[in-house]
């Protein structure tokens, strides 16, 4: 299927080595029936030469803002109108410090400011360039202006760092550039995601907790607010940016996060994905304990139950419809069909976590979902990104029916 069928693309190419990319997103977009013209930066046309993109797009490249002979052929603002979409790969650390000010100095950063069509961005820098404060200053800002930012992935990069700030691949590029036009499944609907882990103090320095990174959670509460839902995050302590149109709530313990929950409904979806804590200390020492001398080599630490969100959630008379999470070392399948009644559950997503390459703080995933009549189906490993994107359109599909 050609999703992008008719569209009329805009593609930026900035200045940074995954320019490279750029020529098979053309190609990539125009398999998907869109139809392109390049703008490049000054830095752009160092790293890739218009002639490769005015091949692989069929239109001549767009490359000065003050060309008569430009602009007298499809101009800036031209082409701002003509754009059904602009989507700028690479964006790098300057093009979106450049973007954020509103700088129009040259024909891309014009053209976005003279556009109204959505503009995304493919983020794509050293990693420590995008943890840069500034720079996620920058993307919070553009995200808050309605700029949607596809990535930055993780893994190795260029200049031999490994880390947050690689461009996504051409082939997701494009899917997402899809999804920018395709139906909004979830419009109108609230749905209430948790996520990450939660610490469940011992004293005031010490606590339990365990590996989440939130990775999923946040990716579904972003493939949630791309489908156009109102989407509440609550989250346990997570080193994660918030997804743009997402309102995010910030808990510690578990007890707080089904606080934060209660005062989040009524909703319609709730998915969990939070890794909560099953038992807490209990009592939590009001000072830092101290060794014990008289106690020997052992601590015995008394632990108590801590509330089921998820199934305290989905007993409530205006129970939404209910999506958990079972992340298990054996047994996958049994014991998540087990969790989907004793929860009273729509779904259940089963993830083996003993699989370090889909675990626990992973990039990747790959769920089965089971249903109330028990029925499995699987989604193949992938990025946490699409895994969340593929499992909304199945959830809003399913909540449709309901
Ligand atoms: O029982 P178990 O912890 O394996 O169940 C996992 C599912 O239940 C996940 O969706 C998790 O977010 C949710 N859960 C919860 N509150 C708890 C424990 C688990 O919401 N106390």
């Amino acid at each position: 299927m050609q999703r992008l069928f008719g569209k009329r693309i805009v593609l930026g190419v900035g200045g940074g080595i995954a320019a490279y990319k750029s020529a098979e997103l053309v190609r990539r977009l125009r398999d998907q029936g869109a139809e392109v013209h390049v703008v490049m930066t000054r830095g752009g046309r160092e790293f890739i030469t218009p002639l490769t993109l005015q091949a692989l797009s069929g239109n001549p490249v767009h490359l000065d803002l003050l060309d008569p002979a430009a602009e007298a052929a499809m101009g800036h603002i031209e082409l701002a109108k003509w754009a059904d979409l602009v989507l700028i790969a690479p964006a790098t650390a300057d093009l979106m410090a450049r973007l954020a000010q509103g700088v129009a100095d040259d024909l891309l950063t014009a053209l976005v400011l003279a556009t109204d069509a959505p503009v995304a961005l493919a983020p794509a820098m050293n990693q420590a360039m995008w943890r840069d404060p500034a720079t996620q200053a920058n993307a919070e800002l553009l995200a808050s202006r309605g700029f949607r930012l596809f990535g930055p992935a993780a893994g190795s990069q260029a200049c031999g760092d490994v880390g947050l700030g690689r461009m996504l691949e051409a082939e997701e590029l494009a899917q997402r550039a899809a999804d920018c036009f395709e139906f909004r499944s979830l419009t109108g609907l609230r749905v209430l995601i948790t996520a990450g882990p939660t610490q469940e103090n011992i004293d005031p320095v010490r606590y339990i907790t365990n590996h989440s990174s939130g990775k999923m959670g946040f990716a579904l509460a972003e493939a949630a607010a791309e489908a156009g839902a109102q989407v509440t995050l609550v989250s346990g302590p997570v080193h994660l940016r918030t997804p743009e149109r997402v309102q995010r709530i910030n808990v510690t313990s578990a007890r707080d996060m089904l606080a934060a929950c209660e005062a989040a409904m009524p909703c319609d979806v709730l998915i969990a994905a939070a890794a909560v804590a099953d038992y807490r200390p209990e009592v939590v020492a009001e000072h830092k304990m101290k060794k014990d001398p008289t106690s020997g080599d052992g601590l015995l630490l008394q632990l108590v139950r801590n509330p089921d969100i998820l199934a305290t959630l989905a007993s409530r008379v205006d129970r939404p419809f209910s999506v958990g999470f079972a992340a298990e070392t054996q047994n996958l399948l049994d014991y998540a069909a087990r969790k989907l009644k004793d929860k009273n559950l729509d779904l259940i997503v089963a993830n083996d976590v003993a699989n370090p390459s889909i675990g626990f703080n992973s990039e990747e995933n790959a769920i089965t979902i089971i249903d109330r009549e028990l029925q499995p189906t699987s989604f193949a490993q992938s990025s946490k990104g699409k895994i969340a994107r593929q499992l909304i359109a199945f959830i809003a599909d399913r909540v449709k029916r309901a």
